[in-house]
Formats: structure tokens, sequence, C-alpha cells
């Protein structure tokens, strides 16, 4: 009996010096809402899946909800999980980047953390956990200096932007223009959204076309491999060989632009990975547990000219 005092420190002190677990390692039993964007592209396809598959595997319940291009859908998704206080945490890929601090705040407030994937947010940092996302001002910089190399800096570049407004967007085209501001002879001389949407993207080209003598366009920059297969389509309408009399770069890495590249109808696109869910669901476990967190996770990527050298690297 005369030791139970010191048991009972030797318990209290460990109590305060151990965090609390409060989520299994994989973050099995836990509940997350999922706020997608939508399906625009094959890319976004992939993530929506791999995020779903991870989740599986890791034993999560996970609440999807398909935002259909709309911040007003996220926004009325997480309202929806914070009243109803169904959710340990939610992972937003949102669609812009205005927009999201009173939405953030009231998750905030309710106590459910919040992961941002992919695109980024402009609200203040306090508000969510940690964003897992590429750098698309990197991928912009990669697409323009290897149409630099590629052109030796000589190119009247054509460019299918994605959604105005969106992080990938905005950013990929930032460093993009960094590059080639290097170069005078490099100038973009057509810029329009495709909304990273196939269709959308080929509509975009053929009126491209129409507009400009095609003999005047060296180069696409497509912000997403979607709008440059629309792009490839639309180039082989107009009677020209895509990849050839006109260059066409990209990201995303998604297979159709390897048959692309096989098929020498593109030339370059750089990676970016759907496999987000993973550090993401990793994100909700460490903060439930009382980790701190670095605001940014960054996921890399390469740019590729061949499938041999994209499945080099994954061997
Ligand atoms: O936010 C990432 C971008 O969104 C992808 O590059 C594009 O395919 C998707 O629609």
């Amino acid at each position: 009996m005369r030791y139970t005092k010191y048991v009972v420190l030797v318990l209290v002190i460990l109590s305060l010096s151990v965090p609390v677990v409060l989520a299994q390692d994989g973050g099995e039993g836990l509940t997350i809402g999922f706020s997608q964007i939508g399906s625009e592209s094959a890319w976004r396809t992939a993530f929506t899946n791999a995020v779903q598959a991870e989740a599986a595997a890791r034993g999560i319940n996970l609440l999807f909800s398909d935002a259909q291009q709309e911040q007003e859908n996220q926004i009325a998704a997480i309202n929806a999980w914070i009243a109803q206080g169904d959710v340990d945490a939610i992972i937003l890929a949102p669609v812009v980047t205005t927009g999201w601090d009173e939405v953030l705040m009231e998750a905030k407030d309710a106590g459910i953390p919040v992961v941002i994937v992919d695109r980024n947010v402009d609200a203040d940092p306090s508000l969510y956990v940690t964003r897992v996302s590429s750098d698309f001002v990197h991928e912009g910089r990669l697409a323009a200096a290897w149409l630099v190399q590629a052109t030796s800096g000589q190119c009247n570049i054509v460019e299918l932007y994605g959604t105005v407004g969106s992080a990938a967007a905005e950013d990929r085209a930032t460093g993009f223009r960094e590059v080639i501001a290097l170069f005078p002879g490099m100038q973009i001389i057509r810029s329009q959204t495709g909304n990273f949407v196939r269709t959308e993207g080929k509509q975009v080209m053929q009126s491209f076309l129409s507009a400009e003598d095609p003999a005047n366009i060296c180069a696409v920059w497509a912000h997403n491999d979607d709008m440059a297969i629309g792009a490839i389509e639309a180039i082989k309408e107009a009677g020209l060989a895509p990849g050839k009399d006109i260059l066409i770069v990209s990201v995303d890495a998604i297979p159709d632009i390897f048959d692309a590249l096989d098929a020498g109808e593109t030339n370059a696109t750089v990676e970016l990975s759907p496999y987000m869910g993973g550090p993401a669901f990793d994100a909700v476990v460490a903060t439930l547990n009382g980790e701190e967190l670095p605001k940014w996770i960054p996921v890399g990527g390469k740019l590729y000219t061949s499938r041999a050298a994209y499945e080099a690297d994954r061997k």
C-alpha cells in the first residue's frame, strides 16, 4: 500500500507527457467527409478513386460529396457535416482559391479539423490543419523549360487555361510565364479557359486555329492532359500533325496522354500524383492525436516525354 501514491504519481506524470491516442495509426473507425470538386478530368476521377480505395483499405468511413464544380455545393456539404456532427474530420479539394474563410471558421469552431488537398485556398492558415498538394508553379515552370529547350527559345504559344480562379490554373500560368519571360522569342499569343475539360479544350483549340494562321502556332500549353487531348483532336481535324506541326505540353500524366505520346501526337506531360489520400488521412490521424503539422505537405511530380521514362521511375 505504501507504494500506491508513487504508482499514482507515475501514472499522472505519464498521462501528462504522453499524448492521448485518439485515432488509430491508419485512421480505422474514423468518419471523414471528403468534398471533391467534381469529375471534370480523367485525373480528377483517378484522384477520387485513389482516395476511396485508400479509405477502404484503412477502414475509414468516407462520406463523399461531389460538388459538380460549384463552390456553393462544397460549402453546403461542409455545413451539413458540421450541423450533423457526424464527421471526425473533413478533407476539402477546393474548386477555387477564395471564399473559404467563413465555412473553415465554422468547422474550426465546431472542433472539426479540415485538411486541404490538391488545390489551395487563400484563407488564414490557422483555419485548416495542412494542405497536401503539388507545387503548381513548379509544374508551369517545368512545362515552360521543356518548351524553351524544344524550340530553342523561339515559339508562339497558345494556352488552354484551367478553371479561372483555381490554384491549379493560376499557379501553373504564373510558373510558365516566369520562365518564358526570360526568352524574348517565346510569347503566348492566345489564352482561353477550357475549364480542364476535354471537349472544351477541343472547342477552344478549334477557335484558336480559326483565329490564327495555324502556321503561326508553334505550341499548345495546356493546363491539363484532358484539354491537350481535346487539342490533339482539333489539330488533326484541321489537317495538321499534333506533336509535330504543333508541339504540345500539358500536366497530369493520365493514361491517355501516354497513348498520345506513344503515337507521337503530343510531346510532354508533367506528372500530378493522384495519390494524395494517404498523406491526407495521415494528417487527419496526426492532428487528432495532437501532433503539429507543417502547413504544406508537398507531393512531387516530374516531366515526362515518354511512357518508358515514366515506367522506369515506377520500377
Ligand atoms: O487541380 C488539379 C487539376 O484539376 C488537374 O490538373 C486537372 O486535370 C484537374 O481537373
